[in-house]
C-alpha cells in the first residue's frame, strides 16, 4: 500500500474519504483535523502549502491520510490511520510529506500527535523525527467574575496591519508558528471564514498611541463533539509588548478577550492553546482558572 503523489486539493469523494477515517479512527475530539473545519476546508478547496496523502487499495485511499500544511515560518503535519494499517504505512506517508517540504525549499516540520502512544513514538523516530514541543489546550467557563477597564478598540483592517505585524513580530520573536509574520501572513488569516475584527482587539499607548498589546479571538462553529450547547470561544493569539511586560496588560488583555467572546458571540467557555514550556503564559492563564483539557505532542526535525 503506497501512499498516493501529493495531492494539492482533495475531490468531494476524497474529502468523504478522510472523513470517514476520521470517523472510523479516533472520537471527533481527539483529532485537529476533527475539530477544526478549517482543516477539511483547506484540503478541499487547496491552498498554497498544502499537500495531502492517502494511503490505501480503495480508488480514493481511505486507510490512512496525511495533511502538511505551512504555518508561518515552519510546516505541520497531521496524520491519521485505521488501526488495522501498519506502522510501515504511517512512516511512508511521513517520508512523502517530508519530500514535498524538502522541494519547497525545507524548513522546521511539525508532526501533531494527540496524546502519543509507543506506536507514535517508534513511527516518528523510524521517519526521522524527535519529540518536541507540548501544546496544551486549556478551557474555562465563562463569563469570569473579574472585570478590566482596559481601553481596547477593534483592529481596523488596511489601517492597523503595519503596526500589529511589528508588535507581533516583536512578542513572538521566537515563537515557531507566530514569529516573522508578513502582511501576505495576516491577509491568508483575515481571509479565513472564521476572521471577525470585531474580535481582534488591540490596547495602544494612551499617550503615544503605539500599540501595546493585543487579545485576538475567534469563535469555533459547534462541533459534534462538544457538549450540547457548548460554545467555545478562543483565544487565538495574544502579546504583550516586552517592554510594557509584567505590567498586568496580559491579564487584562485575556479578560477583554473572554468578556468579548462571552457577549458578543454567547461563548459558553473560553479555550486556547499555550505551549507548555511557555512559563510566563501558563501561570497567567492558571491564574484566570484555565485548566488542562488535553494535551498534543509534537515529534519534530529540520529539512
Ligand atoms: C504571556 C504574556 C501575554 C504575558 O503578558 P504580561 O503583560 O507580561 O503578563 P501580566 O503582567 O499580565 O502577568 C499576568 C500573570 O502572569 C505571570 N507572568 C507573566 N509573564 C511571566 C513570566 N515571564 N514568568 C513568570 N510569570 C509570568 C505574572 O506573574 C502574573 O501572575 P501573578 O500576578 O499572579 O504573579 C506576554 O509575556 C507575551 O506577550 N509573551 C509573548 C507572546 C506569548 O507567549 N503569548 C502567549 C501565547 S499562548
Amino acid at each position: 500500500m503506497r501512499p498516493t503523489e501529493p495531492l494539492r486539493r482533495l475531490t468531494d469523494d476524497q474529502v468523504g474519504a478522510v472523513v470517514a477515517l476520521l470517523d472510523a479512527t479516533l472520537p471527533a475530539e481527539a483529532h485537529r483535523l476533527a475539530v477544526d473545519p478549517q482543516w477539511m476546508d483547506i484540503a478541499r478547496h487547496g491552498r498554497r502549502r498544502y499537500a495531502g496523502f492517502l494511503a490505501g487499495d480503495g480508488d480514493d485511499g481511505g486507510e490512512a491520510y496525511a495533511q502538511l500544511t505551512r504555518q508561518g515560518s515552519s510546516w505541520a503535519i497531521e496524520l491519521v490511520r485505521l488501526p488495522e494499517v501498519g506502522e510501515a504505512v504511517a512512516i511512508d506517508l511521513l517520508r512523502s510529506a517530508l519530500d514535498v517540504v524538502a522541494d519547497e525549499g525545507g524548513g522546521a516540520v511539525h508532526w501533531w500527535v494527540h496524546q502519543p502512544t509507543d506506536g507514535h513514538v517508534r513511527v516518528a523516530e523510524a521517519a526521522g523525527f524527535s519529540p518536541g514541543r507540548e501544546l496544551r489546550q486549556l478551557r474555562r467557563p465563562l463569563p469570569v467574575a473579574e472585570t478590566t477597564e482596559l481601553v481596547v478598540h477593534p483592529f481596523e483592517p488596511g489601517v492597523d496591519d503595519e503596526a500589529w505585524l511589528a508588535l507581533n513580530n516583536r512578542a513572538f520573536a521566537t515563537h515557531p508558528d507566530q514569529a516573522d509574520w508578513t502582511l501576505a501572513t495576516l491577509a491568508d488569516r483575515m481571509a479565513e471564514p472564521w476572521f471577525d475584527a470585531a474580535g481582534f482587539l488591540l490596547h495602544p499607548d494612551r499617550t503615544s498611541g503605539r500599540l501595546l498589546g493585543f487579545c485576538w479571538t475567534k469563535v469555533h462553529p459547534p462541533s459534534a463533539a462538544d457538549v450540547d450547547g457548548m460554545i467555545l470561544g478562543e483565544i487565538y493569539v495574544i502579546g504583550v509588548d516586552p517592554d510594557a511586560g509584567g505590567r498586568g496588560l496580559g491579564r487584562d488583555l485575556v479578560l477583554a478577550g473572554l468578556d468579548h467572546l462571552h457577549r458578543a458571540s454567547a461563548a459558553t467557555h473560553g479555550m486556547l492553546y499555550v505551549d507548555a514550556d511557555n512559563e510566563g503564559a501558563v501561570r497567567l492563564y492558571d491564574r484566570l482558572g484555565f485548566t488542562i483539557h488535553h494535551t498534543d505532542q509534537a515529534y519534530q526535525t529540520v529539512i
